[in-house]
């Protein structure tokens, strides 16, 4: 097959809101830039981004970045880096300034400053008084972010390629990477888009669970291609439940509703949170708030027939409250629970929303490999940034409003890495065609024919184990079915067929394609949560209940050749103040 090719000086795959921020970088520099998206770039998944965005602006309140940072290292269980969760707080008021500037209609307090409102695991004074610096616009915070960098791309001429997937990077014999393979799904032909710089920005998996937050799109696409390129995944046993997605439909509610006064009862009424986190009670980060929940629902003290889930209260806010700073999510209840938050209680449970790990990248952007004596070298003109990266800031537990955070400030990073980059390389590497045929053969395999399983039943069977073998509460016994069970549906889907093998707008081989992904990243997660014994952060080991510092403080590597399981330590030391020690992590 005569396959067209297109040359950039940057490709970018994913036009999310680390995707974009890094485009528009690029684009205002001047550097020739292509944004490939399998959606139209305003339906990437940061539109569904509610609540709002980290930022500890200087007025009026007193908070500041280093109060950020130790939250942001306190809330990801001490395994986050501590110099990129440094670069990251100190950058958040810059970053946010931008946006305004480009036009995101914040929400705004009386005296006009942009309104923040209060978020989980949020401190003043190093675990004092609750903090308020997530920046919101109402509960739409992603899709004014998303909406904007759209329209300042626009402005500066970065070139989309809409509704083309990505199915795997181009390499050379010495590993460089030289582009990207990828598919225009509405003729169904393949083009080669060459680069000097490729940045993924793909977002997450949240896909490999039956009940999640997240949009059919997340598939963890640019994670199993660097997989496939032999770079391994981090930290991908942390997977995050966000403790209030819709009980058993898992649409995203909010940790912002919290933030405005609501609050979480069970089956008897109680207020349980006041048990587990006697100081920051429903405003605890994340991962403690969830165990809770599924802990009340495991003690018989659930809601409902079947006291599968617990009420969120949002009723005492009244009216006027919950239109104006909370609307979106009044939509969402409506239109899928019929009922109306500001008459009756919403029943919620923890979901699936946020893969903590990623493929191994430094504060620049740049993915970096394992070398010898624990040293990491990064891949020249290779970048990830945002959902699909692990810097790691985020560590063991993200806090909600820092994914908003991280995909400004590395797709930012990233793009000014890539521009110093570009700079000094002038030329693009040479692209043989044999460098091409990997990716290609993926593409022929859904083609032959044959009566294997369809690609939807090996969909919904991953999505059920996942969460059945690798959900809130973890134990040897569970993850090991867990990892039988995924290598089993890896080998079944080998055998799987497609139906339909036309080209025009054939969305079932671009689902097959994304199984493929899933898979992948589900061994990797599945696959490192069993190795790792002990509980830290969103990783609820029941039989080791303790996190254990001595033995694991430190980043797990997930190798796809021979599914491989390797180790580096994690950065204690910031960039210009002292880290924060590990120490016992209440709320
Ligand atoms: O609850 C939320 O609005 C989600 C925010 C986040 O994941 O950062």
């Amino acid at each position: 097959m005569n396959v067209a090719r297109r040359k950039f000086d940057t490709l970018i795959i994913g036009a999310g809101g680390a995707g974009l921020r890094a485009a528009l970088q690029l684009a205002r520099a001047e550097a020739s830039v292509a944004v490939v998206s399998k959606v139209f770039p305003t339906r990437s998944h940061t539109v569904a981004a509610q609540g709002g965005v980290n930022a500890a602006l200087a007025d009026p309140a007193a908070d500041n970045w280093h109060f950020h940072m130790f939250d942001t290292v306190k809330g990801g269980d001490y395994l986050g880096d501590q110099d990129a969760v440094e670069y990251m707080c100190r950058a958040a008021p810059r970053v946010v300034y931008e946006l305004e500037h480009m036009g995101v209609p914040f929400s705004r307090l009386d005296d006009g400053c942009i309104y923040r409102r209060p978020f989980g695991g949020q401190s003043l004074d190093y675990g004092g008084d609750q903090a308020t610096r997530t920046c919101a616009a109402a509960d739409r915070t992603g899709h004014a972010i998303l909406h904007a960098l759209y329209q300042q791309n626009i402005a500066a001429r970065t070139h989309f390629f809409d509704e083309f997937f990505a199915l795997d990077l181009i390499l050379d014999d010495g590993g460089y990477v030289l582009g990207a393979l990828v598919l225009e799904i509405e003729t169904g032909l393949p083009l080669v888009i060459e680069a000097k710089a490729t940045l993924l920005a793909t977002g997450g998996a949240g896909q490999l669970f039956h009940t999640s937050t997240n949009a059919l799109i997340n598939t963890g696409d640019g994670m199993a291609m660097a997989l496939r390129a032999g770079i391994p995944l981090q930290d991908m046993e942390f997977f995050q439940f966000h403790p209030t997605g819709i009980a058993g439909k898992g649409m995203l509610i909010t940790e912002g509703a919290r933030g405005e006064g609501g609050y979480l009862v069970n089956g008897e009424g109680e207020r349980f949170m006041e048990r587990y986190a006697p100081h920051a009670k429903d405003l605890a980060s994340r991962d403690v708030v969830s165990r809770a929940i599924a802990t009340e629902v495991r003690e018989g003290r659930g809601c409902g027939p079947r006291k599968d889930h617990v009420l969120l209260k949002l009723e005492h806010l009244g009216a006027e409250v919950i239109s104006k700073r909370l609307p979106g999510i009044r939509d969402t209840i409506r239109t899928f629970l019929g009922i109306d938050p500001i008459e009756a209680p919403v029943p919620v449970s923890p979901t699936a929303h946020y893969t903590m790990g990623g493929i191994p990248g430094n504060r620049y952007g740049q993915v970096v490999v394992p070398e010898r004596e624990g040293a990491e070298e990064p891949i020249p003109g290779f970048y990830a940034a945002g959902e699909c990266a692990c810097v790691s800031v985020h560590g063991a537990n993200r806090l909600g409003g820092n994914s908003l955070l991280d995909i400004l400030v590395f797709g930012r990073a990233a793009g000014n890495h890539i521009t110093a980059y570009l700079k000094e390389t002038r030329y693009h590497r040479p692209l043989e065609r044999a460098a091409v045929e990997p990716a290609l053969a993926r593409l022929a395999r859904w083609e032959r024919d044959g009566d294997g399983e369809s690609v939807d039943t090996l969909r919904a069977e991953l999505q059920r184990v996942m969460e059945d073998y690798c959900g809130v509460f973890r134990t040897e016994e569970v993850l090991a079915e867990g990892v039988r069970k995924v290598a089993a549906i890896e080998a079944r889907l080998r055998d799987a067929r497609l139906r339909d093998h036309s080209r025009v707008f054939n969305t079932a081989r671009i689902e097959a394609l994304e199984l493929e992904n899933l898979v992948e990243v589900a061994l990797a997660t599945v696959t490192a949560a069993l190795a790792r014994r002990e509980s830290r952060g969103a990783h609820s080991r029941i039989d080791y209940p303790q996190r254990d510092d001595v033995h694991w403080l430190r980043h797990s590597l997930y190798y796809r050749d021979g599914r491989r399981l390797d180790y580096k330590p994690v950065r204690i030391k910031p960039i210009t103040v002292e880290g924060f020690p590990p120490k016992e992590r209440v709320y």
